[in-house]
């Protein structure tokens, strides 16, 4: 809470300090090592609860959802059970481990494996066996797709892959989850989906969208004039919580920003449903319920532009004026990475809402780009060998926070030890 602003006021920050967080110098090694990589996968992702849907993906009973976790191999299916249930279970056949459903989404009466055509229902129970005179003593009961735990929360679906999880999704949550306890997820239920296979460690993609340091250089075109201003040159952040091993940011907006009268789309396409930010979908109306939330601008900012909510290991639930976005991050190799980022915007009901949708989607995916056509370069330098440390500075919170974690867990014999 040590926000100022205002012309010639220099915004002096102190979030490192305050959050009792060491100053040291950070290890590059977690971001090359293959060593490091193995141990992510079996003592965090193995262990942690790994948000992987919303409710809405799977809103009616007899709804699924197939997703993979790249990082375990693991295909899962979430079914929304005609006893209202949400289950997960690994996509393997108890015949022969086919995988069951090919599709990535859809609504289906039974599970139906596409080698012998052996059925599920959507509890997951063995229905039916064709020719089953033909197997031994098979019991039916104990063939059923194979549980996941799965547990929801605010909407987010969760699995874990442990056969027995350590921990509650509570206890992992831990106080992320009072953060974010009530926030009115609008327009749930249609996200603009990008993803993309990038060649760097999923922490030099995640770090990448959780510090402010970079804006006014690697985005002076899109968003460095309303995220930095004269007040703010090198966009410090106006606020930083640590929550457990998750953590929160929120990023400086210039208040005197102003679109350019003379831009003809801009003008069109903002005229009449402006929230006044560049990243914004819905229009100031729209989003009061979601503004209106504590977790969102926490500090109340006049400054604000938007907050980073890094949900342990991989997830960011980004909350900006007109709404709510995620980026996902799932190593696949020490320098390779799976990236997914869902814009949720609401749907369209004129055409004029839909030119400034699409607006905002080609400013945000051009945001974006400009962040994912650094990551290469960074990892490059990384695996060259010639740095063995990072210098973070107070607006690299996020990045230390995460490392420091990450860096716990994989040391931590048990998960208690280490969300302890
Ligand atoms: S592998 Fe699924 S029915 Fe044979
Ligand atoms: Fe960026």
């Amino acid at each position: 809470m040590n926000e100022q602003s205002g012309a010639g006021a220099a915004l002096q920050t102190n979030f490192t300090r305050a959050a009792g967080l060491s100053h040291a110098p950070m290890p590059l090694a977690p971001y090359r090592s293959a060593a490091f990589f193995e141990l992510e996968r079996a003592q965090i992702f193995e262990r942690a609860w790994l948000m992987l849907a919303r409710v809405e993906e799977l809103a009616a009973p007899g709804d699924f959802v197939v997703k993979s976790v790249p990082t375990c191999g693991k295909s899962i299916i979430i079914s929304h059970g005609k006893d209202g249930g949400i289950r997960a279970f690994h996509n393997s056949c108890s015949h022969r481990g086919s995988e069951v459903v090919s599709l990535r989404a859809g609504h289906a009466a039974r599970f139906v494996c596409p080698y012998h055509r052996w059925t599920y229902g959507t509890e997951g129970q063995l229905l039916g066996v064709p020719d089953e005179a033909s197997f031994f003593d098979i019991d039916k009961k104990t063939c059923g797709l194979k549980p996941v735990a799965c547990e929801v929360w605010e909407g987010w679906v969760f699995i874990n892959l442990q056969r027995e999880p350590e921990v509650s999704l509570a206890a992992f949550l831990g106080p992320f989850a009072a953060h974010l306890q009530g926030l009115h997820y609008q327009a749930a239920d249609h996200p603009v989906v990008l993803s993309a296979t990038l060649e760097a460690n999923w922490k030099v993609v995640a770090d990448a969208f959780i510090e402010t340091y970079h804006i006014p250089v690697i985005h002076p075109q899109t968003i460095g004039t309303t995220f930095s201003s004269r007040a703010n040159p090198f966009a410090r952040l106006i606020d930083a919580t640590i929550l457990g091993a998750h953590r929160a940011v929120s990023m400086y907006g210039n208040p005197d920003f102003r679109f350019d009268e003379t831009h003809f789309v801009h003008n069109i396409a903002y005229s009449a449903a402006a929230t006044g930010s560049v990243i914004a979908a819905a229009t100031k109306e729209g989003a009061v319920n979601f503004l209106d939330h504590p977790a969102v601008n926490p500090v109340r900012s006049g400054s604000w532009s938007m907050d980073v909510n890094h949900l342990f290991p991989h997830t960011h639930i980004d909350c900006g004026p007109g709404g709510f976005w995620t980026h996902q991050f799932w190593p696949v190799a020490p320098n390779r990475c799976h990236y997914e980022v869902r814009f949720y915007v609401p749907k369209a009901e004129s055409a004029h809402e839909r030119f400034q949708q699409e607006l905002y989607i080609g400013r945000v995916v051009e945001i974006v780009l400009e962040d994912l056509s650094n990551v290469a370069r960074t990892q490059r330098g990384i695996d060259g060998g010639g740095q063995e440390f990072m210098q973070l500075q107070d607006s690299e919170i996020g990045i230390r926070h995460a490392l420091e974690q990450v860096m716990k867990w994989v040391e931590a014999p048990t998960v208690a030890q280490a969300l302890a």
